[in-house]
This record gives C-alpha cells, sequence and structure tokens, in this order.
C-alpha cells in the first residue's frame, strides 16, 4: 500500500465520529493500528488521539440490533451469545486488573496513557453490560450471562485471566519496583490478551457481521472498542521498546514470557474441548466463509511486528513464531482425538492445496 493511501486511511478511522464507524472495516482500523508502531510516536501522542476519539456508550442506537436479535435460529443466538461472552469476560477482568501497571508505570506519560486506558476499558465493560441487557436479553451483568452459558464455553479462556493476568499484575502490586515483572505484566495484558486474543476475536466477530449485514449497533460500538485497543496495543509496544532500550536485559525476559504463555494463548483460540457448530464451510458464500489458517497467520504475523517494533531479534521472533504456530497444528490434531470427526480448518487446507 502507498504511503499517501495509508495516511489517508488513518486520518479517516482516527477522525471518525461513532456514526460513522459502521462504514469503518476491521481492515482499515489494522493500518491505524500497524501506524502506531511508528518510533517517533509517544504516549502523549496517544493521549492527544484518546481526547479527540471519545464516544459515548449511550450513543449507540440498538434498536436494529434487538430486531436482527428476534430472527436469528437459536443455534446461531447460542453461538453469538458464546462469543460475545468471552468479550465480556475479558473487559471486565483488564478493568479490574489494569490499576498496578498504572501505578508502577515509571514515567509520567505513561502513567497518564495508562489512566485513559483503565477508562477505555470500564466504558467496553458498559458497552457489553448495555448490550447484553438490552439486546440479548440478559440483565444483571456479568454473573447472570455466566450463568446462560455453559462452563464449556470460557474454560480454555479462563486460564489465561484467572491464571496468568491476575498473578503477572498481582506480582506488579506487591513489588511494585520489579522491572521485570512490569515488563512481563504488560506482555500478558497488551501483547498477548489485547494484540493476540482480543483482536484476533475482534476481527472474526466483525468481518462476519459485516458480511452478514447483522447487528449495525454491536458492529458499530465494537469498532469504537477496537479503535480505543489500537492506541492501547500501540501503547504497549511503544513501552516495552522503552524499558528494552533502558535495560538491554529486558529482551530476555520479554521473548521468555511470550514463549511462557503460548500454550494458554492459542488454546484459548483453538480451544480443542468445544466441538465447534459452525456450519460447513462448503455452503457458505466466500464472504462469510472463516479461515483458521488465514487467522492463525494474522495472529502470529501481528505478534511478530510488534516484537521486531519492540527491538527483538529476527532469530528470536522466528523462534516465537514457529512456537506458535506448531501449538495450532497440534491443537486441532487434539480436537479431533477429542469429538472424533475432522476440524473445519482440513476443508480449508484442502481448498489452499487446490489453489
Ligand atoms: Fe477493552
Ligand atoms: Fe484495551
Amino acid at each position: 500500500m502507498e504511503q499517501t493511501q495509508v495516511r489517508e486511511i488513518v486520518r479517516r478511522v482516527e477522525g471518525a465520529p461513532l456514526r460513522d464507524l459502521l462504514r469503518v472495516s476491521m481492515d482499515e482500523v489494522q493500518v491505524q493500528m500497524d501506524s502506531y508502531l511508528d518510533p517517533a510516536l509517544d504516549a502523549l501522542a496517544l493521549y492527544r488521539r484518546w481526547e479527540r476519539q471519545q464516544w459515548a456508550v449511550a450513543d449507540l442506537d440498538l434498536s436494529e440490533d434487538a430486531r436482527h436479535w428476534g430472527r436469528l435460529e437459536e443455534d446461531q443466538r447460542d453461538a453469538v451469545r458464546r462469543t460475545m461472552i468471552l468479550f465480556f469476560i475479558g473487559e471486565q477482568a483488564v478493568t479490574d486488573t489494569l490499576s498496578p501497571i498504572l501505578h508502577a508505570a515509571p514515567h509520567e506519560d505513561e502513567r497518564i496513557f495508562l489512566a485513559t486506558q483503565i477508562a477505555d476499558e470500564a466504558r467496553h465493560a458498559v458497552f457489553f453490560q448495555r448490550y447484553f441487557d438490552e439486546v440479548l436479553g440478559i440483565g444483571g451483568g456479568l454473573h447472570a450471562a455466566l450463568e446462560r452459558v455453559g462452563p464449556e464455553a470460557t474454560a480454555g479462556f479462563r486460564r489465561i485471566f484467572d491464571l496468568h493476568l491476575v498473578t503477572a499484575t498481582e506480582r506488579v502490586r506487591t513489588a511494585p519496583a520489579d522491572r521485570s515483572a512490569w515488563v512481563e505484566a504488560v506482555v500478558t495484558y497488551h501483547l498477548i490478551i489485547e494484540g493476540y486474543l482480543a483482536l484476533t476475536g475482534q476481527r472474526n466477530l466483525l468481518r462476519f457481521f459485516r458480511a452478514a449485514g447483522l447487528l449495525p449497533g454491536f458492529t458499530t460500538g465494537f469498532t469504537a472498542v477496537a479503535r480505543d485497543e489500537s492506541r492501547h496495543i500501540g501503547f504497549g509496544v511503544l513501552a516495552l521498546r522503552r524499558r528494552l532500550a533502558e535495560d538491554p536485559e529486558q529482551a530476555r525476559v520479554i521473548a521468555r514470557h511470550v514463549l511462557e504463555l503460548a500454550e494458554a494463548t492459542v488454546h484459548t483460540v483453538v480451544n480443542p474441548e468445544q466441538r465447534l457448530r459452525a456450519p460447513d464451510p462448503a455452503q457458505l458464500s466466500e464472504a462469510l466463509r472463516q479461515s483458521p489458517l488465514e487467522a492463525r497467520d494474522f495472529s502470529i504475523g501481528s505478534l511478530a511486528k510488534r516484537l521486531r517494533s519492540i527491538g527483538l531479534s529476527e532469530t528470536v521472533v522466528d523462534q516465537i513464531q514457529d512456537r506458535y504456530r506448531g501449538l495450532y497444528d497440534q491443537l486441532w490434531a487434539r480436537y479431533e482425538e477429542i469429538h472424533g470427526v475432522e476440524h473445519p480448518v482440513r476443508w480449508y487446507q484442502r481448498w489452499a492445496e487446490a489453489g
């Protein structure tokens, strides 16, 4: 893509008021997100974008969504509910765990940016509360929402939040002067949870709703969430780059932690214990197909881009990519062992081979 084209997309995404975000695609948000890898950007530049990109959950029009919801088949409703609840849990969890990272951030501009991020995460949790209440018909917040889906929907996912995120942020809370603890927490929070897991899921969901012409209120609000997440992920990268410049030893801490989280992360994405209810890809139009191969390349490729931008060596980045890629193969095979059926990825693999 040409530089002028990139600048034009970034300008449009950054400047779009809430009502225009329905027409902004996830690929365009992605272009804007990548522009935040520019080492010339600092935490205050991201703060200034936050000031200009305010939006209110109360301004979203959800009336069309409620009509769509009523027309969906029950198994479609079930699938959407299961996916949305993961985001609901995630937004609540990150709202609850960010304050130790803010408190222990070594520089004033970092603490100022992180204060804006806490406000964003609270807004995202409120977005899901309102959506569950008004569209899905589940009032009573996260607790009530969790009761409506089975525990298998959230099992794989809980390891990363209940174990890794809580452990990492607790360490920062009890030892705020420990730089390596802070670095590990930002790796867990910004690079893996926001940059890898949330972004991958967000991209799948938004592409699907857009292609199907479904749930415009959700699509608008969730695109605003994705734009907020661009700033958060951009901040994570610049903060880690800065820690590395202050202490080159942190390169090893970052790489080791990204590798330590690989199993839990890929397990969360593939979630082999849960039987997929998605329709046969052969029956879907091309716009509605979601290739797990393409999603894997996208997620690992984005992670690699950020690790390079932080300053890790090409050798280390390659080693990380190989580890993550191999885990998908293992877990797709495990899915087939558990359920005794082919994983949908095989269809896409044959499709790719047939060219
Ligand atoms: Fe968020
Ligand atoms: Fe975030």
